[in-house]
């Protein structure tokens, strides 16, 4: 099966846009959808990339941006449901739309993204849909060519996890931690975008399910305590037991800009840890936290940036 053309689901995030790099970079023809082109400017140059505004949640609308593709990545997931979408709508409805238009335009190739610790059983609803989800996709693996990738945590420049921590560090004096002791191995977004195009055109990776995670096992404590370090600020972090941890998100759910939700805190209950390293079948050797997080949280504005090139360029 040979792929030239590849429709890219939330394409305009964090992973997607590193994806949308790699295929571009690899000559894949690529169309991005989006709800707001104008937000995906830094994709819009890339050679090949087409970015399309598309309400992917309408039928015939999906049907027709899908339609002429080779594959599909789909990328969409919330961590926080709104009034518009819930977990259900995004997670397994989505994904079963997908696969079923896929299926009836006779496109055999679906890349999809869950969560590492996703499970039908989990106390938070993020993890359980993810599961759903996943099996809502499996559901076509004799009709289509499903691979499924099951990330850790994310990081990279522009990450919404660490970002958010180096922000909160910047300006608390004491960071109150909830649930310190919960389990994380962060891999590198370029390594998870990587997994992706390798596995796209492998038929070594059909029908198979990826956990992804980086080179080590974390607590939510040393994370904090190591982008602290960077940073090379003094704070003192103060770990909060299980229902100091409930009262804070209960309290931050209420907030109008909402970072941390009880249904987050449930998704820390869960170690987000694989069981083995990455499969060898997709080809990536994942860089650990500590070469990748300094370069992006010291050098994160872009004055940094042109010292570092002028040093660079010895001047
Ligand atoms: N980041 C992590 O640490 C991590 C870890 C494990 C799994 N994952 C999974 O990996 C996938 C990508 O994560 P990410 O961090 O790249 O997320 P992201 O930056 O938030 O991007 C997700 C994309 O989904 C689209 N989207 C979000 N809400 C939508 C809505 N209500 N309606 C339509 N489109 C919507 C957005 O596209 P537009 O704004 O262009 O419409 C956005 O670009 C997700 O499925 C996530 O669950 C992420």
């Amino acid at each position: 099966m040979r792929i030239k053309q590849v429709c890219v689901l939330g394409g305009s995030g964090f992973l997607g846009s590193a994806i949308v790099h790699k295929l571009s970079a690899a000559g894949y023809d690529i169309k991005v959808l989006t709800r707001r082109r104008e937000a995906s400017k830094h994709l819009i140059l890339l050679p090949y990339v087409q970015v399309v505004e598309c309400d992917i949640f309408n039928d015939a609308a999906l049907t027709q941006q899908l339609s002429g593709s080779d594959a599909v990545i789909n990328l969409i997931g919330l961590l926080q449901e709104s009034d518009k979408v819930s977990f259900e709508t995004a997670h397994i409805e989505l994904p079963r739309r997908v696969a079923v238009i896929c299926s009836k335009l006779g496109i055999k190739r679906l890349l999809h993204t869950s969560a590492l610790p996703a499970s039908q059983d989990a106390s938070s609803a993020y993890l359980r849909t993810k599961a759903a989800g996943e099996a809502a996709v499996l559901a076509f693996a004799s009709d289509i060519n499903v691979t499924i990738f099951r990330p850790s945590l994310i990081f990279g420049r522009g990450d919404s996890f660490i970002g958010m921590f180096a922000k909160l560090i910047k300006v608390l004096p004491v960071i109150m931690l909830i649930k310190p002791d919960a389990k994380f191995q962060p891999i590198w977004v370029e390594d998870v975008a990587q997994a992706f195009v390798n596995s796209l055109g492998n038929i070594e990776t059909y029908g198979q399910r990826y956990d992804l995670g980086g080179p080590r096992v974390y607590s939510l404590r040393e994370i904090v305590e190591f982008v602290i370090f960077v940073m090379g600020k003094k704070r003192k972090v103060i770990g909060l037991n299980d229902k100091l941890s409930y009262y804070q998100a209960y309290a931050m759910e209420k907030l109008p800009i909402k970072l941390l939700t009880r249904d987050n805190l449930h998704s820390l209950e869960v170690d987000s840890v694989c069981d083995g390293a990455i499969s060898p079948t997709l080809d990536v050797q994942p860089a650990a936290l500590e070469a990748i997080v300094p370069d992006y949280l010291v050098n994160d504005n872009p004055r940094n940036l042109y010292n570092k090139f002028r040093g660079l360029a010895g001047r």
